[in-house]
């Protein structure tokens, strides 16, 4: 199975109906040394544009795995699944790749598109290719009450990464 370039704005499409439907799509990053993957699911997931650039902002918590690899590699995929892929969405929710190999767990199959530095998964239904060009952190003192009490009670604050959008693609 073969993926082909994508209007960002399709398959961006694509994704937004994705998280709405089955609740989150994949974030995939590098191991800088090994260049194993690792895959972790979002839920939370902004797409536009800023900086006159087509943009994805993820928002990750500092106790994931994900959090270490996009501090050491600028570069992650976001990979949207079809909707019948539950289990998997799950299952890379709530495992962490400092313990388990969710790549050969789930029987991912990594696929490189073009010099892209981190893979796309295979089956995924649209994909982001994505550099950081700005991260930030969430502020305790700029929330309203609300959320910082549904989201925040342990002060596991969110980084949040602008990755520029430097390809997309689609199945097919
Ligand atoms: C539906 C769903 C959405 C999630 N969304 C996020 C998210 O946007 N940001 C985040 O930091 N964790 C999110 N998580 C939790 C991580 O996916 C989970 O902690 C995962 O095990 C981290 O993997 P890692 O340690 O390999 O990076 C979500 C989990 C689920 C089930």
């Amino acid at each position: 199975m073969s993926f082909r370039k994508s209007d960002w704005l399709e398959a961006g499409k694509i994704a937004l109906e994705t998280l709405e439907n089955l609740g989150g799509v994949f974030l995939i990053s590098n191991d800088k040394e090994s260049l194993r993957p690792n895959v972790m699911t979002i839920g939370w997931l902004e797409l536009g544009i800023v900086w006159r650039r087509p943009i994805i902002t993820v928002l990750v918590r500092p106790s994931r795995h994900t959090f270490s690899l996009l501090e050491e590699n600028p570069f992650f995929v976001v990979g949207v699944p079809p909707s019948s892929w539950k289990k998997e969405i799950d299952f890379c929710g709530s495992t962490s790749g400092r313990e388990v190999d969710k790549f050969s767990q789930c029987g991912f199959n990594p696929v490189n598109i073009n010099d892209f530095p981190v893979p796309v998964i295979e089956g995924c239904e649209v994909a982001f290719g994505c550099e950081i060009i700005q991260k930030t952190r969430v502020e305790a003192g700029n929330f309203i009450a609300s959320i910082l009490d549904e989201f925040y009670p342990q002060d596991d604050y969110h980084s949040i990464y602008f990755g520029e959008i430097k390809e997309s693609w689609s199945r097919g």
